[in-house]
């Protein structure tokens, strides 16, 4: 990346206006060196960061400026996704500062304070990343507002909050923390990260669904058999992530948030337009009209595993910082319905896990198959082929990795017999921009200093994440892990919830 591309051209017309000092919360964890600072990088190398603007570090560890600018350079020339030109780097890390203090002691905050007095160092529009464990949020914005570091909601200049996950542990605690929130802060003012939405592909999702006239009429329960959302991982507790992730498990790490987000944008109806509330007021209504499709138990709707181990790692119970006991799933299968006129009687799975045998997140909508087989369908590996079934059409949603939209359709077999063998039209970014994806966070950050939350979560939104999965955080008990072989496509249980549907999991 040359430092050229700095301003002008196309992207710097994309440029932020407003001035802005952003303060980054756990500014020594993990994903300030990962994703932060690299996207903040990225974005100043565009040209799309304001002229002005100042990036505050703020941790309890003994740093001060040059020692964390040392550090923030490391971590860009590590993780940046674009090559790195050591004059831009030199010149981005000019605008960063430490700040030293202890996040849940008063008198850090009355010293940032005192430092946000040389408004031409520290723009007076502020945001606020959390970069923080959960159970220190409440009291970071209440000391932030006490501090009188929080402008009122809608003034100049202003005060963002940007949030991680999770939000909650259940409903009841989603609910409380909101509140919590909502008392220091305004709706307008809270960010709430769910990463998934920065994605490309998955912005993708609503431009290919209501800017093509040809998928949207077929897009409803007369021509969908069902859909099914994958989000498999080959990780398990690397980076010792054991003591959160026992915590919190799948359903509550991948399923209430960026899997039930993939659902929405799947399923939701087609907003007014484009704004930020139009947007996310869709995706309340069908999250309000998702449940689990529990016909007689709730067992028939929800699976879950807990990997074992072999000769290439270690099971779960084995891992570092989880409970030898523990019955934390790292496998979630959900089946789901949503009751609305549009997708009535059409099966929703989900499904998501650690150690499985591919990192693949996609989603695929699988159509009817036609009323009448007039053809021998076959499938064939090379020359031999065999005589099968008629294959369903499949719209697939590849998220990650090779990323593109492609569709299965039957095609003649060339040759003198009349069969029909599944082909793919595809569309794959790859062979068809020559540049690279922009990471999730490069666009978040982006928009937070826009002002723009349409790809964030709103409170309501949470709320209504959390009602999907709350009947299954209640019936634990009748949902046992069982363990699952690692490097492998998740467990037989989980076929069950395909009874009385046509079709099975994709393990592609
Ligand atoms: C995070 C989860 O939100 O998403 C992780 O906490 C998971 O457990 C990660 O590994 C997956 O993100 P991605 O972008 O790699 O699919």
């Amino acid at each position: 990346m040359s430092s050229e591309n700095k301003s002008g051209g196309p992207m710097g017309e994309n440029r932020v206006n407003d001035p802005v000092t952003l303060v980054i919360f756990g500014a020594s964890g993990d994903l300030t060196h990962r994703k932060l600072i690299p996207a903040l990088f990225i974005a100043y190398a565009q040209g799309l960061l304001p002229e002005a603007f100042t990036i505050v570090g703020f941790a309890r560890r003994d740093y001060d400026d040059d020692i964390f600018r040392g550090m923030m350079i490391d971590s860009i020339k590590k993780f940046s996704r674009l090559p790195v030109d050591e004059e831009t780097v030199r010149s981005f890390v000019g605008h960063i500062r430490y700040h030293k203090g202890d996040i849940s002691s008063l008198d850090a905050y009355a010293e940032l304070k005192e430092k946000f007095k040389d408004v031409e160092a520290y723009p007076e529009n502020r945001l606020y990343y959390l970069s923080i464990i959960p159970s220190l949020f409440e009291s970071a914005v209440e000391s932030l507002k006490q501090s009188g570091l929080i402008s009122e909601a809608g003034s100049k200049p202003w005060t963002r909050v940007v949030i991680e996950k999770p939000f909650g542990k259940d409903l009841s605690s989603a609910r409380a923390w909101n509140t919590a929130l909502l008392r220091q802060l305004d709706e307008s003012q809270i960010y709430r990260i769910d990463h998934y939405l920065g994605k490309e592909t998955v912005q993708n999702i609503l431009s290919f669904r209501f800017a093509n006239a040809i998928f949207e009429p077929v897009f409803n329960r007369s021509y969908i058999d069902h859909i099914q959302i994958t989000a498999s991982e080959t990780v398990g507790m690397e980076s010792g992530r054991g003591g959160y992730y026992d915590e919190y498990g799948a359903i509550r790490d991948m399923v209430t948030n960026h899997l039930l987000q993939l659902l929405c944008l799947v399923t939701m109806e087609p907003p007014g337009d484009l704004s930020a509330e139009a947007i996310r007021n869709e995706k309340v209504k069908v999250l309000n009209a998702a449940k689990l499709d529990i016909r007689e138990t709730i067992s028939d709707a929800v699976c879950r595993g807990q990997y074992g181990g072999d000769t290439s790692g270690k099971s779960y119970l084995e891992e570092d910082r989880i409970d030898p006991d523990s019955q934390t799933e790292t496998f979630a299968a959900l089946r789901l319905k949503i009751d609305n006129w549009r997708w009535a009687g059409v099966p929703i799975f989900l499904r998501t896990g650690k150690r499985m045998a591919k990192k693949a997140t996609e989603i695929a909508v699988q159509f009817k198959v036609p009323p009448l087989q007039l053809f021998q369908h076959v499938e064939c590996e090379e020359d031999v082929c065999d005589i099968t079934g008629i294959k369903p059409n499949t719209l697939i949603f590849r998220i990650q990795p090779d990323e593109g939209i492609f569709l299965k359709v039957g095609t003649k077999r060339p040759g003198m017999r009349f069969v029909v063998e599944d082909v793919n039209m595809d569309f794959s970014y790859s062979g068809t921009w020559n540049k690279s994806l922009p990471e999730a966070y490069e666009r978040l950050l982006l928009d937070t200093l826009r002002g723009d939350s349409t790809l964030f979560t709103r409170s309501d939104e949470v709320e209504a994440e959390w009602s999907v999965v709350q009947p299954i955080l209640e019936n634990l008990d009748q949902l046992k892990a069982c363990a699952y072989p690692p490097n492998a496509w998740g467990m037989p249980e989980a076929d069950k919830l395909f009874q009385g549907a046509e079709g099975c999991w994709r393990n592609e």
